[in-house]
């Protein structure tokens, strides 16, 4: 398992090329099913999940091209006949993302058959939600051997639905599949992150009649068949959020360039408070760091246009040499602390309480070895790596792969000192 190392201390400066976002281009993949034609997604993420999400279609018989002569690559989807409506256990199990594969494959062909994705290191990470939202639009769904057995022979039929809790890949799933169902559909409560709505018009590109974008409703008047289309995945907002962090923590000046300040409200006006210049620019954001240390402040995790849970660990490693005590609420995740340790081993000082972090801000950190646990959790780890003195040797990396394109050579190419190590199995 790769390692990577880090010497801290330099201040960042430079331009950074924003890819397109992973948790749109998983959806955006999966809505290829709903159609026999050809769906282009331009600005896509080649990323380990990307991979993965590729992988699990191409067994549900989708074919899968990607095209690199443009300035950036284009993923070709074509589910011109899906050859099996089963996503197993050993697919799903690698990647939670997988179940976006269920609304489309019951509209689509009347049955699914996903496997439950079962416990993640971030949760208990239930879906009852995607499998009631099917069920009020008419499938018939039993739980057997660990699988989601989902049926729907005579097609989906247009519902009323509430969700009783906001869910970003639940209310995914359940567009994907009202775009197929007889009549209207209407989910409320849903979620409106960014990603949502790329879905939404990426959708309505290949036919679907969805209204109510960016609201906490939608409308959805199913149509019998959707067509081809090509469509531009929308910038990474998590990615942004981690990089002008990567300017912040090392006192240095970042422009982060094909991304989108309006993406980031709940957390660019958190960088405010903490003393983080943040100015547009054509293209994108030009990011500065406070001038003295940062300023300690408090933040509560929630659904957009709050605070992401996403970008929870990354702002922890900031807040860790704030002056001042800051006090971070996670509500979105049970279990989502886990960088804490590792970042106290790098001398921070953080007690956890329950969901509550409670960060005091130490004059500087210290390399150390550490270990990553999660995607998340992992680049918290390079953030707080690439501030600290000395060195910072991070193990089990492989995670900062599913969801950060080519970070070593973006953060060197500000001048970082990071590489990865190749670590001998046998070693
Ligand atoms: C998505 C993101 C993930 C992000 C999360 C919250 C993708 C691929 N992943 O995950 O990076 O951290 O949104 O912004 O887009 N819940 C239920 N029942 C359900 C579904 C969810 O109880 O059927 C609960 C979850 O346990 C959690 C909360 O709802 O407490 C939010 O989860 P959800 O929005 O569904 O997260 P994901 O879509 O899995």
């Amino acid at each position: 398992m790769d390692k990577i190392r880090i010497i801290g201390g330099n201040p960042l400066s430079g331009t950074i090329r924003i890819s397109g976002a992973k948790n749109a281009m998983l959806p955006l993949m999966a809505a290829s099913l709903l159609s026999d034609k050809t769906l282009i997604l331009k600005n896509a993420p080649l990323l380990d999940d990307v991979m993965q999400m590729g992988s699990l279609l191409e067994q549900l018989g989708v074919s899968l091209t990607v095209d690199a002569s443009g300035a950036t690559r284009a993923v070709h989807l074509k589910a011109e006949k899906i050859t099996t409506t089963t996503a197993s256990y050993d697919i799903v199990r690698k990647m939670r993302a997988s179940i976006l594969v269920l609304g489309p494959l019951v509209a689509r062909c009347g049955y699914a058959k996903v496997s439950l994705p079962g416990g993640c290191a971030i949760g208990v990470r239930p879906v009852d939600l995607h499998v009631k939202g099917l069920m009020a639009m008419g499938t018939e769904i039993e739980l057997e051997d660990g699988y989601i057995n989902a049926r729907a022979p005579s097609g989906l039929k247009g519902a009323d639905y509430t969700f009783p809790l906001v869910s970003v890949t639940g209310t995914e799933n359940l567009l994907m599949a009202a775009c197929l169902a007889k009549g209207t559909t209407i989910l409320r409560n849903v979620a409106r992150e960014p990603e949502i709505t790329d879905l939404a018009h990426c959708l309505n590109s290949m036919g679907a009649r969805i209204s109510g974008i960016e609201t906490d409703t939608l409308v959805i008047e199913g149509v019998t068949l959707l067509h081809e289309a090509t469509y531009t995945v929308l910038p990474d907002r998590i990615e942004t959020g981690t990089y002008a962090i990567a300017a912040a923590i090392t006192g240095g000046e970042i422009q982060l360039i094909d991304t989108d300040f309006d993406l980031l409200p709940g957390f660019t006006s958190a960088l405010e408070l903490i003393g983080v210049k943040l100015a547009r620019i054509a293209n994108g954001i030009l990011v500065t760091a406070p001038a003295g240390r940062p300023q300690a402040t408090d933040i509560i995790t929630a659904p957009f246009p709050g605070f992401a849970t996403d970008l929870q660990a990354q702002i922890m490693a900031l807040l860790t040499i704030a002056k001042g005590q800051s006090c971070i609420t996670e509500t979105i995740w049970e279990n989502r602390f886990m960088h804490v340790p590792e970042l106290m081993r790098m001398n921070a000082d953080i007690q956890v309480e329950g969901s509550r972090a409670l960060v005091t801000g130490v004059k500087s950190l210290k390399g150390a070895q550490v270990m990553a646990t999660d995607l998340r959790a992992s680049v918290s780890l390079v953030l707080a790596g690439l501030a600290a003195k000395g060195e910072t040797v991070i193990s089990r990396v492989y995670h900062l792969d599913r969801g950060y394109e080519n970070l070593e050579a973006k953060l060197s190419a500000c001048g970082a000192q990071i590489e990865r190590v190749k670590v001998d199995e046998a070693a």
